[in-house]
């Protein structure tokens, strides 16, 4: 008789993080979650719902508590209720459905703690024996930092002068560091902040997070580059005649204007987002899908991006900022008119760029950047414009021109990708128009989409670093962010073009494209 033994939950048995890619179910260990800033808008709509969606789908099965930490005065009763109208405002799966809602709220604490007060951290650790304790398992400790930037270095000093951060590796469990964006406000302060971060954590414990990269359709940008064997052959220099990225928002500066007038739109959107969009749809097909493997791809291609020369700037940049206009349909004010902004701001809301990568893939292919606020409408897309085929054969049939091909990859909110070709209109005249070929998520697939947060939230817990940026690709966003940014920071005669709320941006952005006979896409 095989002797008897005790089954074990599985993550006793160690975890591998591929194993849900084939099975869909995690081998997480049990953990510790604390929220650094957990009375703010990040815990109530994007966090605590995605913890809650990802065990309701039970792709996290073990055991885990969440510890809320802040400074304002609550306890646990009162914590919690305000975590259950989040998930009843924000949670993708009704909150009242789901049977084992009470066990998930009692997971949930209250810890008052002010972030420069070290006595308030050595409570903490109090705190968290306590619950480990009650819990049992490895002390597995996982601190998110949804905190504005100011109060990070404080936090993880003072988690290390709490004896807190262990080292990522003991005995007794891991812990790990997520750090929400905005990483730095240049390359100077990133380092900074890098410094601080490594002083406590090893690289291997810290976790910059970009949203962009937990949602599903920028995951499918190198399941549909490497996962098809027609379409890598295309994608170069010999094929693509340029590619345009739009990151396009309706959406105004909304509460967050002190944040925003400091940052403006190339600290907001381009360093981070449209840098890892960017990334992805540029970089070489990594050895494979392990993460070391991926960010060095990144990392090589941002290497090769071409340094923006501050005299060309002029001609390849555009900064924007938009007027009263209307969004939706309602009236809405001027960014100088938005509460808490500077009347003579002249923060960018709107930019425009053209980059072009040195290596031979894409020599001499540009790659046209817009992204804006209060846009004319809400929608993030990466497009392919292919080159026309090299000879036309219909000319004798009055066809002077036809549309180039056109893969869309669609981001947001719609999901899927399009191709677009030409086609022979039926009838006697002859008559190619372009037509379009599309896939949709929702029509294929018939599932929705998770948020972005729950996989990075998942990831994090798996110890699985694939889609969080390496501190060389944070570096590198940041080596060409920061010129840009430059351009204007140093040079107030840098030109602010202005354009209506509810437009597509200013014209100058037209023209940096109808320079070289190309114009942004209608979308
Ligand atoms: C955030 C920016 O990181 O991303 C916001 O700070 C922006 O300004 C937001 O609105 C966009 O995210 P999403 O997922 O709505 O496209």
């Amino acid at each position: 008789m095989p002797p008897k033994t005790t089954p074990q939950p599985s993550w006793k048995a160690g975890v591998n993080p591929f194993r849900r890619y084939q099975t869909g179910h995690a081998d997480a260990e049990p953990c510790s979650i604390v929220i650094f800033g957990a009375s703010g808008d990040l815990t109530r709509r994007k966090l605590v719902p995605a913890l809650f969606n990802l065990v309701v789908e039970e792709a996290l099965t073990a055991p885990f508590n969440i510890i809320g930490f802040a400074r304002r005065e609550d306890n646990d009763d009162d914590f919690r209720k305000k975590l259950h109208q989040a998930l009843d405002d924000h949670s993708r799966s009704l909150p009242e459905r789901f049977t084992g809602l009470n066990d998930f709220l009692r997971r949930i604490s209250y810890h008052r703690g002010s972030f420069d007060r070290p006595e308030d951290f050595t409570a903490l650790k109090n705190h968290l024996l306590d619950i480990e304790k009650k819990r049992g398992g490895p002390r597995n400790r996982l601190y998110y930092l949804a905190t504005p930037p100011e109060s990070f270095t404080e936090i993880i000093r003072n988690l290390k002068a709490a004896g807190l951060t262990g080292n990522g590796l003991n005995s007794e469990g891991w812990t790990r560091i997520i750090i929400e964006k905005p990483y730095g406000r240049d390359l100077k302060s990133a380092w900074t902040l890098t410094g601080a971060v490594h002083s406590s954590f090893a690289e291997n414990q810290v976790y910059r997070i970009d949203h962009y990269l937990g949602k599903e359709t920028v995951q499918n940008i190198l399941a549909f580059r490497l996962g098809n064997g027609i379409f890598e052959p295309l994608w170069n220099r010999r094929y693509v005649d340029h590619v345009q990225i739009t990151v396009a928002e309706t959406l105004g500066v909304e509460n967050r204007a002190a944040y925003f007038d400091q940052a403006g739109i190339a600290r907001d959107m381009l360093q981070s987002h449209i840098m890892q969009l960017f990334s992805l749809i540029a970089m070489e097909p990594p050895a494979s899908f392990e993460a070391g493997h991926i960010h060095d791809e990144k990392v090589k291609l941002l290497r090769s991006v071409h340094p923006p020369e501050v005299e060309s700037l002029p001609d390849i940049l555009v900064r924007g900022q938009y007027t009263a206009g209307s969004a939706g349909g309602t009236p809405v004010a001027a960014y100088r008119k938005e509460p808490g902004i500077n009347s003579q701001s002249i923060t960018e809301t709107y930019l425009a760029i053209k980059l072009e990568v040195d290596n031979w893939r894409w020599a001499g292919v540009p790659f046209y950047i817009r992204t804006g606020k209060r846009l004319a409408k809400q929608v993030s897309e990466v497009d392919i414009i292919f080159r026309e085929p090299p000879h036309r054969i219909f000319a004798q049939t009055g066809i002077e021109k036809l549309q180039p091909n056109v893969l869309g990859i669609k981001i947001q909110p719609e999901e899927g990708i399009s191709l677009n070709i030409s086609c022979k209109r039926p009838g006697q005249v002859y008559q190619i128009d372009p037509v379009s070929m599309e896939f949709n998520y929702a029509t294929s697939f018939g599932v929705p989409s998770p948020e972005a947060y729950e996989r990075l939230l998942l990831d994090a817990i798996l110890g699985d670093t694939t889609l969080f940026a390496r501190e060389d690709e944070v570096d590198l966003s940041w080596e060409l962010a920061d010129p840009i940014i430059a351009a204007w920071e140093n040079n107030p005669e840098f030109p602010l073009a202005f354009y209506e709320a509810g437009s597509w941006g200013p014209r100058e952005a037209d023209i940096l494209l109808s320079r070289h006979g190309r114009h942004w896409r209608r979308l």
